[in-house]
């Protein structure tokens, strides 16, 4: 496919870094067989096309690879917009009702379908996703997404207590079913599966345990919890955990801290458990618009990326606390959320953080991420013209840096022109 052609090689620091990305103003991506062959000038790359390629020609457009959203939760789609409270009290009154409703395969899977729908509308090509505790809800997430050959990390959620009847498992119950959910998904098509405690509140010392046996014997899975949100969780979890340093120090004791962890929020961090989470190379996921949306606290962007030892830091939505699906909302509500402190964050930055930033931060940047020959053909086809005001706001725009702080600023999913996964056009195929 022709068009302008982004994608980044190491983290831009600052937007006079020309060398931390590739950019192709006359540009072409080469997809064989769901892969990426080449990325770079068109003309190279017609060349090693050969005669009788197909062209799609998305030319003013960027292309770039699809977005990755780092931490989100599939049945929280209709907990979006709920009224009126902070992270504890919204779980009890909105998202746990809503939760128990995933015991119903029939709906867990109308859900699962119109979450990738959906997130395919935004241009996110991979997500890390919590399930609810039933096992047919990541049973109907997975499906879904095996049928589109989607790259998405996702587990059942795991939890048994201080939640409502119906939505609790038990220590064996959610070893059993996570096992099971493993031998039946994780490596089927392009799917992970993430080991997923929903978080200390509403794990037992006992299911824990089971988290933490289940991360020793398959050390290669994702493990994915919430920590240090609000200041009453982090108060709960400190009371229903009292021998614990800090809320950090739980998931440790528990072996649940390693690279390939990822702690939705880390808002209230000690620098004793920033330098935990760094020693162990556990991702702080960083989520906006959900921080502001339920008042939870600013996370600290600079203190984290610039101490002596910096932490491994991914984006995400956190959809339903969470208010958009997409990256670029997400994005520019990350800015605002890092101005408050004093700091800035480039477009640039912005950028390779959404697609090979989080696609490091997963461990998975072999396969997606980036443009690079033997990539899985993850993209997405950016308009930075797509609404009148954009239109408008281009006209005085003369710089790539400045085109993408105006996609990030004023953009939504009417800025995605096309999201390819594996090579298939999958947007356009999709009702509006
Ligand atoms: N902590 C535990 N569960 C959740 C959840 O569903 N959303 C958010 N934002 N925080 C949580
Ligand atoms: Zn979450």
């Amino acid at each position: 496919m022709r068009g302008r052609v982004l994608s980044f090689r190491t983290r831009p620091e600052g937007i006079d870094d020309r060398a931390s990305y590739l950019y192709a103003e006359d540009g072409a991506v080469l997809v064989r067989d769901g892969r990426i062959v080449a990325a770079g000038d068109y003309p190279q790359v017609a060349r090693q096309a050969g005669e009788g390629a197909r062209t799609v020609d998305h030319r003013p457009h960027l292309i770039l690879p699809g977005f990755i959203d780092a931490h989100a939760h599939m049945p929280q789609m209709q907990v979006i917009a709920s009224y009126g409270a902070e992270l504890l009290d919204w779980l009890n009154t909105y998202t746990f009702p809503e939760e128990t409703k995933f015991c119903d395969p029939a709906h867990a899977r109308r859900i699962a379908g119109l979450f990738l729908d959906e997130l395919t509308r935004h241009g996110t090509t991979t997500v890390a996703a919590y399930c609810s505790v039933h096992r047919q809800s990541a049973q109907a997430l997975f499906g879904e997404a095996l049928s589109r050959n989607m790259l998405v990390v996702a587990g059942k959620v795991m939890m048994d207590r201080n939640a409502p009847d119906g939505l609790t498992d038990t220590p064996q119950a959610g070893y059993d079913d996570t096992k099971a959910l493993i031998a039946a998904w994780h490596g089927r098509g392009r799917l992970h599966y993430a080991i997923t405690p929903r978080f200390a509140i509403t794990s037992s010392p006992a299911q824990m345990e089971m988290a933490g046996a289940l991360a020793r014997e398959f050390p290669h899975l994702h493990v994915q919890t919430h920590l240090s949100e609000n200041h009453a969780e982090i108060a709960l979890a400190m009371e229903l955990y009292p021998q614990a340093r800090d809320y950090t120090d739980i998931y440790a004791s528990y072996g649940l801290l390693g690279a390939r962890t990822l702690l939705g929020h880390c808002i209230h961090l000690s620098e004793r458990e920033a330098d935990a989470l760094s020693d162990a190379g556990a991702v702080a996921v960083f989520c906006p618009t959900s921080n502001l949306f339920l008042g939870s606290g600013l996370f600290d962007w600079q203190r984290y990326s610039r101490r002596g030892k910096p932490l491994r830091i991914a984006a995400a939505t956190d959809v339903g606390g969470g208010t958009n699906y997409s990256m670029l909302r997400t994005m520019d509500e990350g800015y605002k959320a890092i101005a408050l402190q004093g700091e800035k964050i480039d477009p640039l930055a912005a950028f390779w953080q959404i697609t090979r930033g989080n696609a490091e931060a997963l461990s998975l940047a072999e396969r997606i991420g980036t443009l690079d020959p033997g990539s899985d053909a993850d993209l997405v086809v950016l308009d930075a013209r797509a609404t009148p005001a954009m239109r408008l706001r281009m006209e005085t725009a003369t710089t790539l840096a400045e085109e993408l702080f105006l996609l990030q600023t004023l953009g939504d999913d009417r800025a995605v022109a096309e999201t390819y996964v594996a090579g298939r056009p999958l947007k356009g195929a999709l009702a509006c």
